[in-house]
């Protein structure tokens, strides 16, 4: 396992951040998030690599494809968050620590985004922060990844 790298995976829809519906999602684009949280990881030692889908099966790919590869997953899974076993049994199938992250407070939106098919799997989940969940999310992971470095 590489424990100096981590992986931020953005499920549907996210390729439009920025123009989408920015009320909710805020202003942010993706390629703006994605090279904050680079230069972020780069800080403090790590490498960090982003992809976007709008596939469910591309999703479950690169999370298979993580396993041994990456030292933590940071995964918004967008709509697949609230339907898709798929995505939430490849999270299960692997040994890589996942945190599911969402820009918007899943929990006081419509109903049917209030359950995460992931949540069971994962180890934590942070929402509600826009952008800042994301790195709220990966400060997480910098800590937790020194911590087992012994630093
Ligand atoms: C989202 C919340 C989901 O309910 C929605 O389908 C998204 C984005 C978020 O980041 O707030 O596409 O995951």
């Amino acid at each position: 396992m590489n424990l100096n790298k981590i992986l931020v995976l953005h499920g549907p829809n996210l390729n439009l951040l920025g123009k989408r519906e920015p009320e909710i999602y805020g202003s942010t684009t993706i390629d703006d998030i994605n090279s904050m949280l680079k230069e972020e990881a780069s800080k403090a030692g790590f490498a960090l690599d982003a992809m976007q889908t709008n596939h469910e099966g591309v999703l479950v790919d690169a999370i298979q494809a993580a396993n041994g590869q990456y030292a933590y997953i940071i995964l918004n899974a967008a709509a697949f968050t609230h339907y898709s076993i798929a995505v939430r049994d490849a999270i299960a199938a692997i040994s890589v620590p996942t945190i599911e992250v969402h820009l918007s407070n899943i929990h006081k939106r419509e109903e049917f985004r209030h359950h995460s098919v992931i949540a069971s799997v994962v180890v934590g989940q942070i929402c509600g922060f826009g952008a800042d969940s994301y790195f709220a999310a990966l400060q997480v992971v910098i800590r937790e990844l020194n911590r087992e470095a012994g630093k």
